[in-house]
């Protein structure tokens, strides 16, 4: 799943009354991050919680933690730090203010945060959200809890409903979890251990949310994994389904305009999802495929299963079912062991793929995982060079892509207000910003637009003829 590095608040929602308190939740860290943010918000707003995008302003501060890399935990205990002279200068003048911990750190610390943080009211952990209206009410009382325990229950059996206008007041498009943990094991990575091992949610449960979310206008859904691809469910026929037969399924629901997923396996890509490139409009035609390195000496030392010929091939059958396909990834540079020559066959998967988008890191140890034994560590320095170097070549891709789309005319849904007057941000099929004249009350809208320019991170574009609803 890609990280996005820039922290997002949860989006305001609902009125704030005088009697109510409110609550700011940060999120660092993956898109599953920012789903769990808006369902933790919806646990809250059963205990009278409204949300704020004011930190200053709010009752409760929730960090929604991410532990993918040294620095992402860093980041946590330096916000506590500030909060903690917050709630300080709160408590002061007679005034409450909550702290709590969310997400993977809380799940990889748990204890470790109330010793290093004397601030902090609750920790608690992405399978166990849901009990932290409870969680809260005993902190209230004066316990300071760490709940993330958790068994087999499912959480989101536990979440209450969402209203329909609260969802509407999200947007028109929206993210939904359909598959948590995972079983591969790579050895860089804390995700088996921060979310535990590979549980799919019920084929009913989604099809029930996902429809939920289109009666409440959603005409775009992403569903969400950290192995997506690994989803596996009883259908209604009582076979075994696949992500692919999900999609199929998915795509029935009227108003549904558009379906995304991520992130994917490239172990997991099995026929079904490939055909379901091949027949399904709706299925967008860009797929986030992380590969990390290019040499298969280093992939099989990272566990990866597969080398980097399967993978080439693997895009190209995805390609020839669906010649427009952008490609998205994922990579490390300078994992344990990694050679000039292993960093060279990284650069030529890249210039071999063609990627439209990619998130690229230095490779950062995490205890715990088999990585941080492995000899070989490479030195900061040379990880920085090799960074630099092969984003250089993925920025000169993206912005490849960009400019071949322009002159094209696409589809674009049209989300939010733009930066200028009389203008809306849409999202294309490949996931690009897109800039263009429109007005409000087309948000939800799907029109044809020519592409005419291109900006650093966006895109612009013109009406084609009338707009349409479709
Ligand atoms: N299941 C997702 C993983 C999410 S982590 C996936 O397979 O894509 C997102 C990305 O963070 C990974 O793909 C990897 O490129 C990067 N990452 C994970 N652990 C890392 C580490 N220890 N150092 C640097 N990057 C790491
Ligand atoms: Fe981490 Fe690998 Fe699992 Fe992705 S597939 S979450 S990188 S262990
Ligand atoms: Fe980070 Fe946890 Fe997501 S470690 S990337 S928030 S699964």
């Amino acid at each position: 799943m890609s990280i996005d590095p820039i922290l997002t608040a949860s989006p305001a929602e609902g009125q704030p009354g005088a009697n109510t308190r409110k609550v700011f939740i940060k999120t660092y860290g993956c898109q599953m991050n920012v789903y769990d943010s808006v369902r933790m918000g919806d646990a809250l707003a059963s205990e009278g919680y409204v949300p704020t995008e004011q930190m200053e302003e709010a009752d409760l501060i929730v960090l929604n933690t991410c532990h993918i890399r040294e620095k992402a935990a860093d980041k946590v205990y330096s916000a506590l730090g500030r909060l903690r002279e917050m709630k300080k200068a709160r408590n002061a003048q007679g005034q409450e203010l909550m702290i709590g911990v969310a997400g993977c750190v809380a799940q990889a610390e748990g204890e470790e945060i109330l010793r290093r943080e004397p601030s902090v009211d609750v920790v608690i952990g992405p399978q166990t959200y849901h009990r932290l209206p409870a969680a809260l009410r005993r902190a209230r009382l004066g316990d300071r809890i760490v709940d993330t325990d958790y068994a087999v229950e499912d959480k989101f059996e536990h979440l209450p409903a969402v209203e329909s206008t609260r969802v509407r007041s999200r947007g028109v498009t929206s993210f939904l979890t359909v598959q948590e943990g995972c079983d591969k094991f790579c050895t860089f990575c804390v995700v088996p251990y921060t979310r535990g091992a590979e549980v799919s949610r019920p084929f009913r449960q989604i099809v029930v949310e996902a429809q939920r979310l289109v009666d409440a206008g959603v005409r775009e859904i992403t569903l969400l994994g950290q192995n997506v691809n690994a989803w596996r469910s009883e259908g209604p026929d009582g076979r075994e389904w696949g992500l692919g037969d999900l999609l199929y399924k998915l795509a029935e629901i009227p108003g549904l305009a558009r379906l995304r997923y991520t992130t994917s396996h490239p172990r997991d890509m099995d026929d079904r999802l490939i055909e379901a490139h091949r027949d399904l409009r709706e299925l967008m035609p860009y797929l986030h495929l992380p590969v990390q390195s290019g040499s298969d000496r280093i992939l099989k030392a990272m566990n990866r299963r597969h080398t980097a010929e399967e993978y080439l091939r693997l895009i190209s059958r995805i390609r020839a079912v669906k010649p427009d396909m952008a490609m998205s990834g994922d990579f490390i540079v300078g994992f344990p062991g990694e050679t000039e020559q292993d960093f060279a066959d990284t650069l030529r998967i890249v210039e071999a793929v063609g990627y439209a988008q990619a998130f690229s890191f230095k490779y950062s140890t995490r205890p715990g995982t088999p990585g941080a034994d492995l000899p070989g560590h490479v030195a900061e320095d040379v990880k920085a060079e090799r960074l630099e170097r092969l984003q250089s070549l993925l920025l000169k891709q993206q912005a490849e892509f960009a400019k071949s789309c322009v002159g094209k005319v696409i589809d674009l849904l049209l989300e939010k207000p733009g930066r200028m007057p009389g203008q809306l941000i849409g999202r294309s099929p490949w996931l690009q910003s897109v800039n263009v004249d429109a007005k409000p009350s087309q948000i939800g809208d799907i029109i044809p637009v020519r592409i005419i320019g291109t900006g650093p991170n966006s895109l612009f574009a013109e009406p084609v003829g009338a707009s349409s609803a479709s």
